[in-house]
């Protein structure tokens, strides 16, 4: 037989497999069935050394060429190859920079954290530093050291949530060990006069607990923010200046204050203040129930008893205090209906602040 010839008839063969090899792994099944150890080529090769001696350098020459075509066409082939794979896998990992992004929702500030901020601002503006104490109080600052008497009816049991009653007796009978949850922010008040002398300008926002049903103007727990001025010559006119200052801060500039004689046991004199109603300028309207005015905070001038407690000279200094809810100051701002809204989590009622 023609050993040549078949050696060409071979190449073509193999040459037409490699060009339509279509990967990596099909090229290199080709290159195998030629040029492997069990090739179809290799077996000629081997038998190159069976011919006879004049024919060995000419069938040589034509295997080698052969040989070589194969192995360059393989290298070409596999060149292109790679270029494809590279090509398509920078393709598949393309990032589409023109896409529109995915927004995620935002958090936000709840309104009662809000309002409480916005608060703080107005007063730290006036030069107000912050204080604060502890949530789980004792009966001395809460009630004994503001000038309660021991059957002031807010010590209570069903008024006032007690932890712990270090008498073995029955709670709210006045005793000032006792511990409770603070019913208002009033106790930093104490805190704060025991440890320092005037001039006292702070602020003291935090939680505060009472025995209440949840109902559109009560919250069983809820958030106040205490003001405590003592210095040498603070006037009750002082304390008007100041929270009609906070109302034009908080509630616009064209509202009024009006204070009305009330009692608070550690201020004397004391007063509630309301705020003109938004609708009605003052007039009567619904929104304020008829009345013109809305009560947004309780004030008045330090009780000299409550002086005497922490050891300030009554005779030297005076201070006004002042305390208002949280939750009514951003439910009268943003006109909320019920209170319970602020405590109830709900994003429908919550996104709108
Ligand atoms: N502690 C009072 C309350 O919870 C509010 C209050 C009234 C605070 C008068 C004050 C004040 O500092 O002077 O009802």
């Amino acid at each position: 037989m023609d050993i040549a010839g078949s050696l060409i008839g071979l190449r073509d063969e193999a040459l037409a497999r490699i060009a339509q090899a279509p990967d990596l792994e099909s090229l290199d099944a080709v290159r195998v069935a030629y040029l492997g150890k069990k090739g179809a080529l290799t077996a000629v090769l081997r038998g190159l050394k069976d011919l006879p001696a004049e024919e060995r350098p000419a069938v040589g020459r034509v295997s080698n060429e052969v040989r070589d075509a194969v192995e360059a066409a393989l290298a070409e082939r596999r060149a292109v190859l790679e270029r494809d794979l590279l090509a398509r896998r920078i393709r598949a990992e393309a990032v589409d920079v023109t896409l529109p992004g995915r927004r995620r929702p935002l958090g936000r500030q709840h309104i009662i954290h809000q309002i409480v901020d916005e608060i703080v601002d107005v007063f730290v503006g006036l030069g107000y530093r912050i204080a604060e104490g502890p949530e789980v109080e004792l009966d001395y600052y809460n009630f004994t050291a503001l000038n309660h008497p021991p059957e002031h009816p807010a010590r209570a049991a069903t008024d006032t949530f007690y932890v712990k009653d270090q008498s073995g007796g029955a709670t709210g009978a006045g005793l000032e060990s006792e511990v409770l949850l603070r019913t208002h922010t009033s106790p930093v008040q104490v805190r704060v006069m025991e440890k320092q002398q005037p001039p006292i300008y702070v602020l003291a926002p935090g939680k505060v607990f009472r025995r209440d049903v949840a109902d559109p103007s009560h919250l069983p727990q809820f958030t106040q923010i205490e003001g405590l001025v003592v210095d040498e010559g603070i006037t009750f006119g002082d304390l008007k200046g100041t929270l009609e200052h906070f109302v034009r801060e908080i509630f616009g500039p064209d509202r009024r204050v009006r204070l009305r004689p009330h009692f608070f046991p550690f201020t004397e004199p004391s007063a509630e203040v309301d705020v003109s109603c938004a609708m009605c300028g003052g007039d009567g309207c619904r929104s304020c129930g008829g009345e013109g005015w809305l009560e947004v905070l309780g004030c008045g001038m330090v009780d000299p008893n409550v002086f005497r407690y922490v050891g300030i000279d009554s005779e030297r200094y005076t201070g006004f205090a002042f305390g208002m809810g949280a939750e009514r100051i951003a439910a009268l701002k943003h006109g909320i209906p019920d209170l319970r809204l602020l405590i109830e989590g709900d994003m429908r009622f919550l996104r709108q602040f």
